[in-house]
């Protein structure tokens, strides 16, 4: 299958952290996947205390997923995704908080996760940013363009009613299934329209 096959997932702190999780264990295991989480990310884990992930540290939470990962830390500057000829295919960063967007936008790379989507920007390498916040100020709106005029994919978890969801899980089936479409990773989250 053409899909990237070494992945990296950047976890932000903005609401919806477990997201991230959701998505790390719907990638095929024929991936290589990496896990960079911000201390913002465990915090709000801390505080959202998502039911389906019932860990309540988001490290250990990490630690006990059902599938392999590399996890790296945050202040890893000197790590394998801080370089292009490591060759990474794609960055997933979920949830994409507004600061981590910010630094993204004006090339600030002071932590692992924004120093990686540097990293991808210029060698041109696929990004996707799932923003998660609302209202949006101009500010926000700006730095997504910006990003998206450089080729990342702007894909906020926003919901759709076309696929009937029953619950929460349905809906949040949808976002994960729509940031696996971007990756062209197959998928049976949710029934395509038509
Ligand atoms: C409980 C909680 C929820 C938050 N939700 C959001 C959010 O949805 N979107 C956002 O942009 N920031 C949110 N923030 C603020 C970020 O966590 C904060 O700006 C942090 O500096 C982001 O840094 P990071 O990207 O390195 O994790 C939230 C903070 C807390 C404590």
């Amino acid at each position: 299958m053409n899909y990237p096959k070494k992945l990296a997932v950047g976890i932000c702190g903005a609401s919806g952290v477990h997201l991230a999780l959701k998505f790390i264990e719907a990638l095929p295991n024929d991936i290589e996947v990496f896990v960079v989480a911000s201390k913002g990310a465990s915090k709000v884990y801390e505080r959202e205390k998502y039911q389906l992930f019932r860990e309540s540290d988001l490290q250990q939470a990490i630690l006990g997923l059902k599938r392999k990962v590399v996890i790296l830390q945050n202040d890893a500057l000197d790590s394998c995704l801080s370089s292009g000829s490591f060759k990474l295919e794609a960055l997933c960063v979920i949830p994409t908080s507004t600061d981590m967007l910010a630094k993204i936008a004006q090339g600030i790379s002071d932590n692992l996760i924004a120093r990686s989507a540097s990293v991808v920007l210029k060698e041109k390498r696929v990004l996707l940013l799932c923003v998660r916040e609302m209202p949006l100020n101009a500010i926000m709106l700006q730095n997504m363009l910006t990003l998206a005029t450089l080729g990342a994919h702007v894909a906020p978890p926003i919901p759709a009613y076309y696929t009937n969801p029953q619950n929460l899980d349905d809906m949040e089936n949808f976002f994960v299934g729509k940031w696996l479409d971007l990756l062209r990773i197959p998928h049976k989250l949710f029934k395509p329209w038509g």
